[in-house]
């Protein structure tokens, strides 16, 4: 029989340590580094909501969620722009342990997101999922796994298609 991994997505609390042994190179040590020193503070100031995907008994990733809107004029047809916006979920921050890679906990992370936003959409909908890759890396990884690029180094993931009652 297949043995499935479960990740799990614990909330980050006073009692959350960044784990020592989490391994990253040094061009994301800035992300690193915001959970680290800065991921507490901006969840107090309800500004971020910080997870820790935990895979056993091992931490393999970070992530950070943030609301925001998107220009409406970069998502439609040139006869359609308008001014409006467009509400998001932003994903702020995203990083798997560097041993971890390819496993899919990246992508799980997202379909993690994409549930907050079905979970979310009777009381409060949400249109999109937006992020700032941070590398070419990153922009490979994230329209990869759908997102369109829609500014420089900003992609979008339209979630309305996976909101359709079926039938
Ligand atoms: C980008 C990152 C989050 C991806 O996480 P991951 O766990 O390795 O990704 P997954 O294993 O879920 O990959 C999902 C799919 O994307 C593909 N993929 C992953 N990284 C890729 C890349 N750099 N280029 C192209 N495809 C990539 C995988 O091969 C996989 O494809 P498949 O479903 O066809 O098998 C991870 O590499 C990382 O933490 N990088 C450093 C920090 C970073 O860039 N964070 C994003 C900040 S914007």
């Amino acid at each position: 029989m297949k043995s499935e991994k479960q990740l799990y997505f614990i909330p980050f609390n006073d009692r959350t340590l960044i784990s020592p042994d989490f391994k990253y190179t040094d061009e994301y040590k800035d992300i690193y580094s915001f959970f680290k020193n800065k991921a507490i503070k901006c969840q107090k100031e309800y500004i971020s909501k910080c997870f820790e995907l935990r895979s056993g008994d091992k931490c393999v990733g970070y992530l950070a969620l943030s609301l925001c809107s998107v220009k409406q004029k970069y998502l439609s047809s040139p006869k359609n722009r308008g001014l409006f916006e467009r509400p998001a979920i932003r994903i702020g921050q995203l990083i798997i342990d560097a041993g971890q890679h390819k496993q899919g906990y990246g992508s799980c992370a997202i379909n993690f997101v994409i549930s907050i936003a079905r979970l979310m959409k009777s009381f409060l909908p949400c249109r999109l999922l937006v992020v700032d890759a941070i590398d070419g890396k990153a922009m490979k990884f994230y329209e990869h796994i759908g997102f369109k690029v829609i500014d420089e180094n900003t992609l979008v993931f339209d979630l309305a298609p996976m909101f359709k009652p079926e039938g």
